[in-house]
């Protein structure tokens, strides 16, 4: 199933399969032997199906929470506000390590500002895991730790990202065409 409005498919559901097969032996092999089991944190809605596919092939325990965030930023002065939408307890980030899930990132302000936040309420250490990095568009001094795949700086949907609600159910990443968000 090809959607229309798509210009093109960028990532097939057999490449997001055998890279974040790759991804998770390497956080495996990291996140193996801490004496405490981490979290591993979703930041909700893009993250489901990379969230699910990722943590299923982890060779470690881990414990499973989401936030839902919403994040508006002042450019020129590199601060910004994070809403909370959806939160957990701080009596989980205590001395926790904590594993953040991204579907993408763009400008930085989302997880720069989570990262932040996670490690003034207790968080023993925070890494990322993004499935989408999108480094033209970077504002702010954040790289992920882990990445599945580099895109250009287009607007891409599908296997969770969204346009207005729509797409994230495609199991291939696509790029939008222009005429569909512009109008
Ligand atoms: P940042 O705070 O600018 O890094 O933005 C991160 C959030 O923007 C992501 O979690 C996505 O929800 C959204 N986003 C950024 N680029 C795209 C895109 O190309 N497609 C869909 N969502 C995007």
């Amino acid at each position: 199933m090809i959607t229309q409005e798509l210009e093109e498919v960028l990532i097939t559901s057999t490449e997001i399969d055998s890279r974040i097969k790759q991804v998770a032996k390497t956080i495996s092999m990291d996140y193996g032997h801490l004496e405490n089991t981490p979290l591993v944190l979703g930041v909700l809605t893009g993250c489901i199906h990379f969230y699910s596919d990722l943590t299923r092939r982890f060779k470690f325990p881990i414990i499973t929470e989401f936030m839902a965030v919403s994040s508006y930023g002042d450019m020129i002065e590199s601060t910004g506000r994070l809403e909370i939408i959806k939160d957990i307890k701080d009596s989980l980030l205590l001395n926790r390590d904590v594993l953040i899930v991204e579907d993408i990132v763009d400008t930085g302000l989302t997880l720069i500002m989570l990262k932040q936040m996670l490690i003034s309420r207790g968080a023993k250490s925070v890494k990322i895991v993004t499935l989408l990095d999108k480094p033209a568009k970077r504002k702010f001094d954040i790289e992920p730790d882990y990445c599945c795949f580099k895109v250009p700086d287009k607007f891409v949907v599908g296997y969770g990202l969204d346009y207005k609600g729509l797409y994230r159910n495609l199991p291939y990443v696509g790029v939008l065409k222009e005429e569909i968000y512009k109008e």
